[in-house]
């Protein structure tokens, strides 16, 4: 037998079929990695495989093919884009303009109407999905390679933007042989959240760096329309966009072998099948009870979706009923978009107002003219900070998008530059408290501006005052804002103990007040004096102290003199309590003024019941922080948590030369690494056992 010759160059035949094999291969681990999110070989070895391609066509050009995955990464720009005329129009679907559930019943009603069925008959079998906000796309696969993928553009004709498609990872270049030989696939391009703000931090680098022309993106839509027209596909392939196929356009014919499909779930199920992503979310739902629940279900899950939806879509699943209900003008009779409340919305910056906090915080807040987005009208929109103000660049004046999502406050997230009115100028912070005058100080390292005027600027007085008031604290009912305000612009009250100084004489004196309103004040700061000791501590206001870091200290501590008097190391074993907030408990208390502040409160009757330190302070542990890491043989973290703390014990997060203890499982990571760095001692499951069981009062879940 002849010995095979090792060192042969392969011949052309060889290399033709290894580069179609690669090819293969290649599209089954983009699958993988890009749809199911389940990838079989490490990046390397894709990059690997993906490389020998490359090098394969580099050297024979001609036989690159459209499918090859080397084509993903764009090609030279274009001039502009071909149009295409669609086989199929693209419809659009008409959209309920009821946001409640109604709109889901009206629907359901409607097309039990026209499809003449009575109360008797069965429900309606839909499929419900979600409408993804981005763009929808129609990708043509002929002979089950993409040859086209085009814009919807008016329905009839859109645009050629098959370069920019094809370097999405989750759209497939060529199909299964089970796929027909003609198929267009419609769906949504979309860019995902996190993906969008990745990309925005690289814009804003780029920015930095001085790039000419970059600029960011207002919301992932617009970051996905812009990639998606993009001439220079290179471009396109750095954006990152996704994909999710929803229905079909022109579809090979069953006697040319075309798919034979009764529902439309079925057919969904079918493009998942050939490589497309298909919505997990998507249902089948029935009747308008089905579509109801599913419209809640995703209204309420719809903020923990990593990409925006605005709503979601039902439609007829039997294709013989869609084909009868038929279509009026441009839009299916058998498909409707039923909206949620818009969570976007555009307006005008009246003004940028500079506010100023209980602790002299200085924040930048844009007024708008009222908009209704998210479910509420909002005015005012915090701007936050100078560095976010800058990196917005908000201009008074400026047609903005502000947001709303879920319960999270209103945030302008952009700003629409083409509308900018000439000579708008940039915000800028100003240099001294708008409120008093004293210097706005921002210190080293911190993001906020802050008032230097102390308890001497009337707004920090203010709001102190409200704190104070607040119910979460010491609650006095009736002192609001347009009281405080007077009460302090007229020099009446100047510092907390005044407020139980005022006479009846002093508010019936003030504008608007009548003699009732002034007696139920004056009722209602004889009823706050007996209060609390935790809601005593948060009313004072210290900073970094809010209500449960109150409450826990109360819980410690017992009385205010213990609390007044404890070292930054006897704050630090209260549980909550890091060194932040001890200084900044310590330095509160340290300030003559605010001892003398307490001191008059009580003499003029602010009293609360006192207790004796809470046995905390008294466990076997207290005083002890343990740090947890790694996966313990048979106790859960939350378990091993739930211990130490019935022991007294602080678990914290991360490691440092104040951590007494380290407990590690298996596969503990860097936090281990930082203990046996720092000689912290480190404990494993057994040694804390033994630990706890040293200490009986807090064994007791051990069983
Ligand atoms: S079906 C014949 N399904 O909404 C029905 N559209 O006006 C054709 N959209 O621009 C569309 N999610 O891009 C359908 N699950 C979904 C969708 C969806 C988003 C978009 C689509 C189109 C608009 C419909």
């Amino acid at each position: 037998m002849p010995t095979p010759d090792l060192f042969s160059v392969p011949d052309d035949a060889a290399l033709q079929q290894r580069a179609q094999v690669l090819r293969r291969e290649l599209q089954h681990h983009a699958h993988r990695y890009y749809v199911l999110d389940a990838p079989e070989i490490p990046d390397a070895e894709y990059d690997r495989l993906f490389q020998e391609l490359q090098s394969i066509e580099v050297q024979h050009p001609e036989w690159v093919t459209a499918d090859s995955p080397t084509q993903r990464v764009g090609g030279a720009p274009l001039a502009q884009f071909a149009s295409v005329r669609h086989a199929v129009p693209m419809l659009s679907i008409r959209t309920e303009t009821d946001t409640q559930a109604s709109g889901a019943a009206n629907f359901d009603a409607r097309l039990r109407n026209q499809l003449g069925l009575g109360e008797t008959d069965a429900p309606i079998e839909y499929v419900a999905e979600l409408k993804f906000d981005g763009l929808a796309m129609s990708l043509r696969y002929e002979d089950r390679v993409l040859v086209q993928a085009a814009t919807r553009g008016d329905g009839e004709t859109g645009e050629d933007v098959t370069q920019n498609i094809r370097t999405i990872g989750q759209i497939p270049l060529r199909l299964p042989d089970s796929a027909p030989a003609l198929l267009e696939v419609r769906g949504e391009v979309y860019m995902r959240r996190d993906d969008f703000e990745a990309l925005n931090e690289r814009q804003r680098q780029k920015i930095a760096a001085g790039a000419k022309g970059e600029k960011t993106f207002v919301n992932p839509r617009n970051a996905a329309a812009g990639a998606v027209r993009q001439l220079d596909s290179t471009i396109a392939a750095q954006r990152p966009l996704s994909f999710f196929a929803y229905g079909v356009g022109e579809v090979a014919p069953p006697e040319q072998g075309g798919p034979v499909w009764q529902t439309h779930f079925e057919l969904l199920q079918t493009l998942k099948g050939w490589g497309f992503p298909v919505a997990e979310q998507v249902r089948v739902a029935l009747g308008a009870a089905g579509l109801i629940a599913f419209h809640e279900s995703i209204a309420s899950s719809r903020d923990k979706l990593p990409y925006d939806i605005d709503g979601v879509v039902y439609k007829v699943n039997r294709l013989d009923l869609q084909r009868q209900l038929g279509f009026v003008t441009r839009e299916p009779r058998w498909a409707v978009a039923h909206k949620f409340p818009a969570q976007e919305q555009l307006t005008t910056v009246l003004d940028i107002e500079v506010q100023v906090g209980r602790t002299g915080k200085l924040t930048p807040v844009a007024k708008l003219s009222p908009v209704f987005v998210g479910g509420v009208t909002v005015t005012n929109a915090t701007l936050h900070n100078e560095d976010e103000a800058r990196r917005k660049d908000v201009r008074i004046g400026d047609t903005v998008i502000v947001r709303r999502a879920g319960d999270v406050i209103p945030e302008v997230v952009g700003v629409l530059p083409d509308k900018r009115i000439e000579g708008a100028q940039p915000f800028t912070m100003p240099s001294h408290c708008p409120v008093c005058g004293s210097a706005a100080v921002r210190e080293e390292g911190e993001v906020d501006h802050r008032c230097s005027g102390g308890l001497f600027c009337s707004a920090q007085r203010k709001q102190s005052f409200l704190h104070f008031a607040q119910r979460r604290a010491v609650e006095v009912e009736g002192l609001g804002d347009k009281l405080v305000e007077q009460l302090v612009d007229a020099g009446i009250v100047k510092t907390l103990p005044d407020l139980y100084r005022l006479g009846f004489v002093h508010l019936a004196s003030l504008d608007r007040m009548a003699e009732k309103s002034a007696q139920n004040i004056m009722d209602a700061l004889e009823k706050s004096k007996l209060t609390t000791l935790p809601r005593f501590i948060f009313g004072l206001g210290i900073r970094h102290v809010g209500e449960s870091t109150a409450k826990a200290l109360a819980a410690h501590f017992g009385n205010l003199d213990a609390v007044m008097q404890a070292t930054e190391e006897q704050l630090l074993q209260v549980a909550d309590v890091g060194p932040v907030v001890a200084r900044s408990i310590r330095t509160f208390f340290d300030q003559p003024h605010n001892r003398e502040v307490v001191e008059q409160l009580r003499a003029c009757g602010v009293h609360w019941p006192e207790g004796q330190p809470s046995a905390a302070a008294s466990l076997p542990l207290a005083g002890k922080t343990f740090v947890v890491t790694g996966t313990l043989p048979t106790l859960s973290r939350d378990q091993v948590k739930d211990l130490l703390e019935a022991a007294g014990a602080k678990v914290a997060g991360s490691v440092s030369k104040k951590t007494h203890y380290v407990v590690a499982g298996a596969e503990a990571g860097s936090k281990l690494d930082k203990a046996l760095e720092l000689g912290v001692p480190v404990l494993d499951e057994a040694a804390l056992v033994q630990l706890l069981a040293n200490h009986p009062s807090a064994s007791s879940g051990l069983g």
